[in-house]
């Protein structure tokens, strides 16, 4: 399976820090955001990884990362995305990379507490399809800001809504998302939303119709680091209590 970071965008939500760097090398902790996606993917197996940026810091990347084995990636490719068009978008400049292989995709602003290697595992038992990974959220305000799960009597999501006035559930759709090689096919037929992007919800809605999605839900923390200001720093808060008191207990 290949991992495909995504790491483009305008990074609106973060201004002005995003005017002088791009939001993925911002710090989170001690180490670059970038990092904590990298070293998900990494220890769950993952090592064929491409990066997907564009803006004006693209080259900072390469800076950081450079052939990527330093961070145990055995081959990591880069793609550059001309403007902010949406994950979708930035996810369909993979397609050669990925090559007919199965992918995880993973959004570089995205911090998970625990491992996400079950869900990797899950995802290659899994005979074909798409697989999302939930999370639990009870603030009714931070669920409007994400993709929300709406599920049918029997546990199956019957639909994803992409932030949502009235949150269908307390299930949060994560930024981490598996596919198989149809995904190539959905992408061409994707129209613009609402905000001009292709959206990733659209995507994973054409399974959901399909009926090829599963899912998991997630154990531990999770945040979204892009989705404000305040959002940043909950997540540099959690990782400074308790990553950096595991890794001086280490
Ligand atoms: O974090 C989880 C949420 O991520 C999901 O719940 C939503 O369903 C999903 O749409 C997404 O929502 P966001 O509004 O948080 O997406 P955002 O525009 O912040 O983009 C997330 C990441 O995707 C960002 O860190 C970089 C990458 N990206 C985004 C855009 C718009 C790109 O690489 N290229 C792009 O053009």
């Amino acid at each position: 399976m290949k991992g495909v970071i995504l790491a483009g965008g305008t990074g609106s939500r973060l201004h002005p820090l995003t005017r002088i760097t791009n939001k993925h090398l911002l710090p989170i902790y001690d180490r670059p955001m970038i990092s904590y996606a990298i070293e998900a993917l990494v220890t769950s197996g993952v090592g064929e990884i491409m990066l997907v940026t564009g803006g004006t810091h693209a080259g900072e990347f390469l800076r950081l990362l450079g052939s990527g084995q330093s961070f145990g990636i055995d081959r990591l490719s880069y793609a550059y995305q001309e403007k902010a068009g949406g994950i979708a978008e930035a996810l369909g400049l993979a397609e050669k990379f990925v090559s007919g292989d199965r992918c995880v995709v993973l959004l570089a602003d995205n911090v998970f507490e625990r491992s996400i290697r079950p869900c990797v595992e899950a995802f290659i038992r899994q005979e074909r399809g798409a697989r999302v990974v939930l999370s639990k959220e009870t603030d009714q305000e931070h669920l409007r800001n994400l993709g929300v799960a709406q599920f049918d009597g029997n546990q199956r999501i019957e639909r994803i809504i992409e932030k949502p006035e009235r949150p269908p559930s307390e299930f949060a759709v994560t930024g981490i998302y598996f596919y198989d090689p149809t995904v190539w096919r959905v992408l061409p037929e994707l129209k613009p939303s609402g905000r001009g992007e292709l959206e990733i919800t659209d995507v994973n809605n054409w399974y959901l119709t399909e009926g090829l999605m599963e899912y998991d839900v997630l154990d531990g923390f999770w945040g979204d680091a892009g989705e404000s200001i305040d959002a940043y720093y909950a997540v540099n808060d959690f990782i400074r209590a308790h990553r950096g008191h595991k890794d001086k207990d280490a």
